[in-house]
Parts: structure tokens; C-alpha cells; sequence
């Protein structure tokens, strides 16, 4: 094979917001799968808030990304040839193999995609770990009952979208908060949602206010920060929240300036016997059949819709990635690198 492989490695950690020189591509030829490998042409790659987490050297609940190594990422691929028993050239999986063109895998930890259930890239969004997120915290941790008022921010966006929706299939009042009028139009317009309320206006948290008029039952945290701060006075008694992810604070080299909001916080999570519980997705691996089940077929029904951000070409990826954090992407982010042989 003459092909060669791109594939992107961190090259330095950033200070704050990621900049083109934490990253560096590079090429070498495409490996031969060895006894018990196969080797994967990368069709799509996801892009996730969690990969800044990745690019600190920080503790947390994953290792960081060495200096050098291939960034970290959720991607589609088409098995190109097979070593190892359960995967057949011509399948497609979805696996954690990183920024790169191709990979050589041993199968562990790749799922088989159901080409035929949805377009392959949804394993990666609405079918994949941000629905899952969606799916497991709402359910497990928000509880959502009908009539509740639940509230969600980026609501636009992978997580945020299928929260919502679900919500409202459960009966709740579903209310989003997003980064400008177009999103917010098209939460409400296009995916049902309630109301959808503008972080980014002046006047953020009296329309938070308005749009909650009987307080807030659950709260799902994407964002934390300012968002947060105006959906604290508005939590009802015994409201849930779970809390899946501070997107606001990831680029921080420092705390916030401004008042401490601890002893606020901590006086009405007692007072108002708030539960309040961080989440990974991976925590409910074992509800995984069950959430593929549900939202697929309240997708097929219609009753879940998704939008995607497409960009082209892996060496878009860390412009795309910088995006995402400044709330630029606008759907679930994606870069389309090969079509499918077929
Ligand atoms: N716990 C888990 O296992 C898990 C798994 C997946 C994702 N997550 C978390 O879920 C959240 C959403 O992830 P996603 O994949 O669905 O991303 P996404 O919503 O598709 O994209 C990120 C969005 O975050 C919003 N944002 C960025 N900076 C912000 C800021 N300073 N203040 C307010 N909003 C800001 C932007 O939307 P607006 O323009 O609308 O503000 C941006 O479009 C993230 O916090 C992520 O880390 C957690």
C-alpha cells in the first residue's frame, strides 16, 4: 500500500485556550495489521470537550495525552483488513482510535455500527457517547417526572439536544440555554423545546427567571460559570442535578474573579435538599443496550432530532477543536475524513 497516514499529536500543552502550535501533524506509511489486528480507515472523528481535560497534565478521571502522542478521540472507521476473529473487512466500527487516517487495533473497546439504523456518524452523536450522556444523567440522575420543569444548557449542541428532547418525552417542560438568537430558535423551533433562553444577552437571568416561572426540578450542568450562577436562585426544593460537564471553565487558568459562591451553594443544596451528583458517561456502561434501544427508536419515530457540524479534513481538526470551546460549532462537531468504500 502506498498510502500514508496523517495523524495529529499533542506537541505542547496549552495555557489557557488551545493555539495551532500545541498541535503538529504528521505522516508515515499505513502499517500492516500483525496476528490479532486489523487495520481501520478512520471515516469520521468526533470532536469533544473533554479532549482540552486531555491535553493537561492535571489529575483527573482519565490520563492526560503524552507530548507527542496521537490526540485522543471517538472516531468511525471501515475495517480494511482483519486478523482478528468478530470483525470482517467492510465492517464499520466505532472505537476510541484518535486523530488519525488509519489505525491498527486489537478490537478492544470497538463496537460494530448498524449501517442500516443510521447514517454511521450518528455513533459518534445522537447514537453515540453524547446521547448515552444525555440518555444516562438525565434519567439516572435528573429523574425528570412530568410536569417538572427541566433546564439544560448548550442546548444546541450533542449533549444538550437529546437532554431536552427526552425531557419533553417524558412529559417535562423542557427549557434551553444557548449562545445567541439562531440557536435559541432552533432549540425551540426545531426541537421542540419549550423556551430556549440567550446566555450571551444582557438581560440572562430575568429571562432564566421568566421562562421558569414555577422554579427550576432539574438542572443538567454542561457549563457551569456565569450560566450557573443564574440557575442557583431559581433550583426548587429536592431539584436534582446532575452534573455532566463545566465547558465555561475549561480554557481557566485561574478562578473566576467576583464574590465566592461556595457558602451560597452549599447553603442551598442543605436548605433546599438539592442532590447534586457528577457523572462520566462511562458510569453506566451497563444501561448502554437499553439507552441504543430507546433513542434509537425515538429517532426513527421522529421524536429525537440532531443536527450535525461538519467540517473536512483532519488537519481542520484543531481549528474545529478551538471552536467548540469558544461555543462556535453549532450541533454535534464532526470532521468527515474518507467516505466509505462502498
Ligand atoms: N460527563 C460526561 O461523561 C460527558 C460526556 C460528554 C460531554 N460532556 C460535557 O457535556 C457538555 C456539552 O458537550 P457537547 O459534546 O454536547 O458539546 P456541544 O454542546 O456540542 O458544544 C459545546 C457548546 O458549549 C457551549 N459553551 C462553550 N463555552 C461556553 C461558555 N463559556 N459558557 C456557556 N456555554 C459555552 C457552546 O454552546 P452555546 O453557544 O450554546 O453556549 C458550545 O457550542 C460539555 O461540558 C462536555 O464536557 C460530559
Amino acid at each position: 500500500m502506498t498510502e500514508t497516514v496523517q495523524r495529529i499529536v499533542l506537541a505542547s500543552r496549552p495555557v489557557g485556550e488551545p493555539t495551532f502550535d500545541n498541535f503538529r501533524l504528521e505522516e508515515f506509511s499505513v502499517p500492516q495489521p500483525g496476528s490479532g489486528q486489523m487495520l481501520l480507515r478512520t471515516l469520521w472523528l468526533s470532536l469533544d470537550p473533554y479532549m482540552r481535560g486531555r491535553m493537561n497534565d492535571a489529575p483527573s478521571y482519565a490520563k492526560p495525552v503524552g507530548i507527542g502522542d496521537v490526540m485522543e478521540g471517538g472516531a468511525v472507521s471501515e475495517v480494511l483488513a482483519s486478523n482478528l476473529t468478530g470483525f470482517r473487512k467492510g465492517d464499520i466500527v466505532v472505537g476510541r482510535t484518535g486523530w488519525q487516517t488509519f489505525a491498527l487495533s486489537d478490537g478492544k473497546g470497538l463496537r460494530q455500527v448498524d449501517p442500516t439504523l443510521a447514517p454511521i456518524q450518528t455513533a459518534l452523536g445522537v447514537l453515540g457517547m453524547p446521547g448515552m450522556t444525555a440518555y444516562c444523567g438525565l434519567l439516572e440522575i435528573g429523574q425528570p417526572a412530568a410536569g417538572e420543569t427541566v433546564v439544560v444548557a448548550a442546548a444546541s449542541g450533542a449533549v444538550g439536544s437529546v437532554v431536552g428532547q427526552i425531557a419533553k418525552i417524558k412529559g417535562a417542560r423542557a427549557i434551553g440555554i444557548a449562545g445567541g438568537p439562531e440557536k435559541c430558535r432552533y432549540v425551540v423551533e426545531e426541537l421542540g423545546f419549550d423556551a430556549c433562553v440567550d446566555h450571551r444577552a444582557t438581560d440572562f437571568a430575568a429571562s432564566l427567571a421568566a421562562a421558569c416561572p414555577k422554579g427550576i426540578d432539574v438542572y443538567f450542568e454542561n457549563v457551569g460559570g456565569a450560566v450557573f450562577e443564574a440557575v442557583l436562585p431559581l433550583l426548587n426544593p429536592f431539584a436534582r442535578m446532575p452534573v455532566c460537564g463545566l465547558i465555561a471553565q475549561y480554557n481557566a487558568t485561574s478562578v473566576a474573579p467576583g464574590p465566592n459562591l461556595l457558602p451560597q451553594l452549599m447553603r442551598a443544596t442543605l436548605t433546599k435538599r438539592l442532590t447534586v451528583r457528577g457523572f462520566i458517561v462511562f458510569d453506566f456502561t451497563a444501561q448502554e443496550g437499553n439507552f441504543l434501544r430507546d433513542v434509537a427508536t425515538w429517532l426513527q419515530e421522529g421524536r429525537i432530532k440532531y443536527r450535525e457540524d461538519i467540517v473536512e479534513g483532519l488537519d481542520q481538526a484543531p481549528c474545529a477543536l478551538i471552536g467548540l470551546l469558544r461555543g462556535e460549532n453549532f450541533g454535534k462537531l464532526l470532521v468527515r475524513i474518507a467516505p466509505a468504500s462502498w
